[in-house]
């Protein structure tokens, strides 16, 4: 059975909806970022703080190799996991790439009262941030999905219902 790979952009709702996919589907939810979390005893933030992005990253793609080598899951990724091309390589092999996108303005909503992501945490315009970095990342997204839904309207629930349409519309549930 594919695993179900969600990739996007931080605050597209990657966790969210994939924890309640998973859930409708009786399906195991991983979430790459909680899997970093436990492998190494520290959160995302103190990673990047204490050991470095560089350090992140390679500790995140060793668990999308694992996660990879599994099936029939739903996986939430990291917003930079795919920028990895040996990271969507793995993911792609092993599943179907589900892209959830979001306005800048809706990413912005979501993610200011949130202390946990480092990349958006490094002071100066937390809009500029958004923009550019979106900006610089939006073409791999897109070249990596296999559907891709907004999640700018509606509920989390509704997102998930979204995207089991897509899903049987394609015949992978
Ligand atoms: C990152 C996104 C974060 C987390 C880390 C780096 C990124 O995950 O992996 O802070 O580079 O976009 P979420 O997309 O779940 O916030």
């Amino acid at each position: 059975m594919m695993n179900i790979v969600l990739i996007g952009f931080m605050g597209t709702g990657k966790t969210t909806a994939g924890r309640r996919l998973a859930l409708r589907l009786g399906r195991p939810f991983f979430d790459t970022d909680a899997e970093v979390e436990r492998v190494t005893g520290k959160a995302v933030r103190q990673i990047f703080d204490t050991l470095g992005g560089i350090r992140f990253r390679s500790e995140e793609a060793l668990v999308i190799k694992r996660l990879s080598g599994g099936s029939g899951a739903v996986i939430a990724t990291g917003g930079g996991a795919v920028l990895k091309p040996e990271n969507l390589a793995l993911l792609k092999s092993s599943g179907i790439i589900v892209l959830l996108t979001a306005s800048p303005e809706v990413i912005y909503r979501r993610v200011r009262n949130k202390k946990t992501r480092p990349l958006l945490n490094q002071g100066g315009d937390l809009m500029n941030i958004i923009m550019s970095t979106l900006a610089q990342r939006e073409a791999k997204y897109s070249e990596a999905a296999d559907i891709t839904i907004s999640t700018d309207r509606g509920t989390p629930e509704e997102t998930v219902s979204l995207i089991i349409d897509q899903l049987r519309e394609r015949n992978i549930i």
